[in-house]
């Protein structure tokens, strides 16, 4: 079953090809460089720039599926394109002959943007008859751990429960996963998610966007070492939900206190102190979710779960449970890309779970799994 999937619910336009958990092909129009000079996703920008590149992006997500498609289409398809000036079209029809449902990010994400991506998702549903899927990106996030290769690499059997982190630009939420497609919200945060608090420290120490990245090397470069002991938030509250509003005050004034040339002496101690607090925040949480559920496989999921250290404190922990953690093999599954929205959109599909109407079905930019 093969599936074309799409995903513009933040500042990324992406298109995959997938079958069952096999990445065939994915492509990722980053808007990043657009972002950059405001310090942070302009949603109006973001919603032009997906606008101007979805029709490319489909062209190059159908070309790179050839490329490795193993079957005599995909020859025919490389002399059609060869042939024909306007071989782009031609080509894009031949690989929709092969793809069996179209699927598409529905939220959460920025309104205007996702709607890009779902009128795209609706014509091309319409025009090459298919049956459309409406998924979720938190969902695509939490399926990112088990994506594969074209050659089906890394083998990951799935073993149900499942205790979901998942830390991106946009959320912060711990998840229990009972079954495929089945999901219990334990706990997100309250205000800023984990990604963003990294976003807005990095802003403030002027290391560009996205911060998250760049904080994650300079932390390294100190040995992920706890120099300023930040107050932890919530220390006195034992749900599940998170908190950094706190945190990202109390490294404001810390930082505003100092003058610029201490500020740049101290930037890997200032950018490592603040992860440090950002994680332990972070990985208590978690500890308190796997001692309620007894769950201690974990599944790692957002753009945060790129972190290096981040998986090396989970690892230590999930060890102290006799559980594991699983986490992106592939380091484009861990920011936004449509792979893992093709993934999420096949059990879906298992589900007997398409849009009804393709006219009814529109952005959801608070979604929530349920
Ligand atoms: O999942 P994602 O691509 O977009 C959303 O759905 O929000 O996550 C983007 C977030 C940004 O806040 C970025 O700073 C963060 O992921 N990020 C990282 C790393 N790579 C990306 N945070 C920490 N360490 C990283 N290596
Ligand atoms: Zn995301």
């Amino acid at each position: 079953m093969k599936i074309l999937a799409i995903d513009t619910s933040c500042d990324e336009t992406s298109v995959a090809i997938t079958e069952g958990r096999k990445v065939l092909s994915n492509v990722i129009y980053s808007q990043v460089l657009l972002h950059k000079q405001w310090g942070g996703v302009v949603p109006s920008i973001a919603k032009r720039a997906h606008q101007e590149r979805i029709d490319w992006v489909i062209g190059e997500a159908c070309r790179k599926y050839s490329r490795i498609s193993e079957n005599s289409l995909g020859s025919e398809l490389a002399k059609s394109r060869a042939q024909t000036s306007t071989s782009l079209m031609n080509f894009t029809d031949s690989v929709m002959s092969q793809i069996d449902y179209i699927a598409v990010t529905y939220g959460p994400g920025l309104a205007i943007a996702l709607e890009v991506g779902i009128n795209k998702a609706k014509e091309l549903a319409k025009k090459y008859n298919k049956k459309l899927i409406a998924v979720g990106h938190m969902e695509g996030h939490i399926y990112s751990a088990f994506g594969q290769n074209s050659q089906g690499k890394p083998e990951r059997e799935m073993k149900f429960p499942y205790l979901c982190l998942l830390v991106s630009g946009g959320h912060t939420e711990l998840v229990l996963l009972k079954d495929h497609i089945t999901y219990e919200i334990l706990g997100e945060t309250l205000d800023d998610a984990a990604g963003e608090a990294l976003d807005k420290a990095a802003k403030l120490l002027g290391l560009g966007y996205p911060g998250g990245p760049v904080i994650d090397r300079l932390a390294e470069e100190v040995e992920n070492k706890d120099f300023y002991h930040f107050t932890r938030p919530m220390l006195k509250h034992s749900d599940f939900n998170f908190s950094f509003s706190g945190l990202k005050t109390a490294f404001y004034y810390s930082v505003r206190q100092m003058d610029e040339r201490s500020r740049n002496i101290n930037i890997r101690q200032l950018a490592s102190s603040y992860q440090e607090a950002v994680f332990d925040h972070i990985l208590r949480k978690t500890e308190k979710a796997i001692q309620k559920t007894g769950v201690s496989r974990l599944v790692l999921g957002g753009g945060v779960s790129a972190n290096k250290y981040l998986r090396k404190r989970l690892r230590n922990l999930t060890k102290k449970y006799k559980g594991e953690v699983i986490f992106p093999h592939y380091k484009y599954l861990c920011t936004d890309n449509a792979a893992m929205i093709g993934i999420a959109a096949h059990h879906h599909v298992l589900k007997g779970d398409f849009v009804k109407d393709l006219d009814k079905l529109d952005r959801i930019p608070r979604l929530k799994l349920s």
